[in-house]
């Protein structure tokens, strides 16, 4: 195993009605920004119950931060936060708006380019420096609620980079299962499948010696599978989906990723196919992920081949027969979810994204990606190419 440091301050706070704990949780005195993105808040009940449980606090509100948050529109909310010396954030959304609320708490008090926090990709380690925030989830998927990671988009120049440090945990997050029942079916099934791909990022790379991890990763992964189709369709059922909303925490709040290679190939070209053709991120994923482990497959056999059997039960065959079968598993599960896994089915003019997407790699020096740093920008050519 590989030596780790664990470090996760975030007071996750889960449940039915636990929004109501919000006034214990928010500062005393604090005067808060309430950040949301494009109204959903207002039609599912969840800005009522946020503004009920804060009856006393001085309170500012900034709606309008966009799935895929912009730069330009976080800006705004950096000059109302100077201006009117807000203490506290409390992100209420999905993980666009906690991101950016991230991005937002980095940059009030930043000396330099804002947008050298993206482009240099700045770590924010000293939490004296950045705007304290809490979070109330609204969508499981990004697991944002309990990391310290996020990522923003430069509208200008169409680019998709991430951000982050240990000083950008959310202070707390209040988890409430039920906020699901509202979601457009798209939005659970992408939910499920971004989840899915942070574990394959963290576990599908070669065999190691941490089996707990692996352990652990293997049943999220099988908790996805097992609860996935159903809650898309019940999301009222608080069974599958409490089920749900924990295994995406799980799946992206540090634990699976202590003291094991990882890869995170996926979600770097994923997120290109975001930044051009506004596919939703985890559409994005289920399209290169199957893809990039079959290029990778010499890299990644003996993985997928654990994977095949210890979470699709997959026990005839050779090493490869079974890690072939997987990839196929994989594929037929993003199908269940509603996933187009071709590119071409998701947008038209996709003939150019290759050559694209390699330039782009290149010019940022991302030239040895992956668990072995093999995923070379030929590599890259390939997955892309297949993916049409
Ligand atoms: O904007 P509103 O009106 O709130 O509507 C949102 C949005 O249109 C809606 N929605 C959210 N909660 C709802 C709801 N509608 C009805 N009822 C509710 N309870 O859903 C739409 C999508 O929301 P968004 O926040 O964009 O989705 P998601 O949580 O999937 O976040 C995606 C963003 O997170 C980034 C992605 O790249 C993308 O920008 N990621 C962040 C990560 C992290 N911080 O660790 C990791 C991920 O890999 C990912 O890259
Ligand atoms: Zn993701």
């Amino acid at each position: 195993m590989l030596n780790f440091e664990l470090y996760n301050p975030v007071n996750y706070v889960f449940g039915k009605g636990q929004i109501e704990k919000l006034n214990d949780l928010v500062p005393n005195n604090a005067k808060i920004l309430i950040a949301y993105g494009g109204g959903s808040i207002f039609k599912n009940g969840i800005y009522d119950q946020v503004k009920t449980a804060l009856p006393n606090h001085n309170i500012v509100e900034f709606g309008g931060i966009e799935p895929n948050p912009r730069f330009e529109t976080l800006m705004k909310a950096v000059e109302i936060i100077r201006a009117e010396k807000i203490d506290f954030i409390l992100a209420v959304g999905g993980g666009s708006v906690i991101d950016g609320v991230k991005f937002i708490s980095a940059a009030v008090n930043y000396e330099g380019d804002t947008v050298d926090i993206l482009r240099k990709r700045i770590l924010f380690k000293d939490v004296s420096k950045v705007i304290p925030f809490g979070t109330v989830l609204t969508l499981p998927a990004t697991g944002s609620e309990m990391n310290s990671g996020a990522v923003v988009t430069i509208d200008a120049t169409q680019e998709k980079l991430t951000l982050g440090g240990s000083a950008l945990f959310p202070v707390f997050s209040i988890v409430d299962p039920t906020v699901i029942i509202s979601l457009p079916k798209r939005q659970l099934q992408n939910g499920v499948v971004d989840a899915f791909t942070h574990v394959m990022e963290q576990y599908l790379t070669y065999t190691h010696d941490a089996f707990l991890q692996d352990r652990i990763a293997e049943s999220i992964l099988q908790t996805l599978i097992e609860i996935g189709p159903d809650v898309v369709e019940n999301p009222s059922d608080y069974k599958l989906a409490s089920n749900f909303v924990w295994s995406a925490t799980m799946a992206l709040n540090g634990l699976i990723q202590k003291g094991v290679p990882s890869d995170w190939a996926t979600h770097m070209i994923g997120h290109e196919l975001t930044a051009l053709y506004e596919i939703d991120h985890a559409r994005t994923l289920a399209i290169i992920g199957p893809n990039l482990y079959k290029v990778m497959f010499e890299t990644k056999k003996e993985k997928l081949a654990q994977y095949g059997k210890r979470v699709w039960n997959i026990s005839e065959g050779s090493t490869e027969e079974i890690a072939e079968k997987a990839i196929e598993k994989t594929i037929s599960f993003f199908h269940t979810m509603g996933m187009k896994t071709k590119l071409s089915e998701n947008t038209e003019n996709y003939q150019k994204t290759a050559d694209f997407i390699v330039n782009r790699f290149e010019e940022r020096g991302w030239k040895a990606m992956g668990e072995k740093q093999n995923i070379t920008l030929e590599k890259v050519r390939a997955i892309v190419e297949m993916s049409y």
